[in-house]
């Protein structure tokens, strides 16, 4: 038997009925046998200052290092603000960047999807995080993309991803994902 695969699923909205965390909690129905999906939201962290850093890392911010370092792999669910991720994803990126040479985030296998009610289908954001995975040295998934565009389509009201094309691509990047994943942890 395989041992269960464990994937960080940071969600980069605070909205109760964001479309980006019911998007995690499709990934999590829609994930292989044997994978488990820890979603997180990021409420109530503080925003980076080097020197409370100086001081010693907050608890909330220890608490989502230890979820970080207990992870395989990095599934990040982006909203699209002013044509790139959100302040509150970014904000959690910087804390989880550091510290400098032991960050949580570095080399941790990542993977993205975005959901907007717009049709630009959160592109522009995925582009931005794309290079803020690079400074993190995280390697990224790059056969599957998932960007569900007009959103508000495609989950009914309790929150549900129902568009069928929609749930089949984010079904075959779940797969491509564990599977990479299992493939770099047995060539360590
Ligand atoms: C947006 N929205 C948005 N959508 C988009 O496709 N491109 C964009 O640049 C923006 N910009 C933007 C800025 C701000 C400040 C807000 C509040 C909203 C719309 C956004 O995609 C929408 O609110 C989503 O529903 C946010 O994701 P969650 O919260 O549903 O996960």
């Amino acid at each position: 038997m395989t041992d269960t695969l464990k994937i960080a699923a940071i969600s980069g909205s605070l909205r109760d009925s964001s479309y980006n965390t019911s998007s995690l909690k499709a990934a999590a129905e829609l994930a292989p046998e044997g994978v488990e999906l820890d979603i997180i939201t990021l409420h109530d962290l503080p925003l980076y200052n080097a020197d409370v850093e100086a001081e010693g890392f907050p608890e909330a911010i220890q608490k989502l290092q230890k979820r970080i370092r207990a992870a395989d792999g990095v599934l990040f669910a982006t909203p699209e603000y002013n044509y790139s991720m959100t302040g509150v994803l970014k904000n959690a990126i910087d804390w989880l960047s550091r510290p400098h040479g032991d960050a949580p985030l570095a080399g941790k296998p990542a993977a993205m999807i975005g959901a907007t009610p717009s049709i630009v289908g959160t592109a522009r954001a995925q582009a931005h995080l794309r290079d803020v995975m690079y400074y993190n040295a995280m390697p990224l998934l790059s056969s599957a993309e998932v960007l569900i565009f007009k959103a508000n389509e495609k989950f009914d009201a309790g929150g549900r991803l129902t568009d069928p094309d929609s749930r089949k691509f984010l079904g075959k990047l779940m797969q491509e994902f564990t599977d990479w994943i299992r493939q770099l942890k047995a060539g360590e």
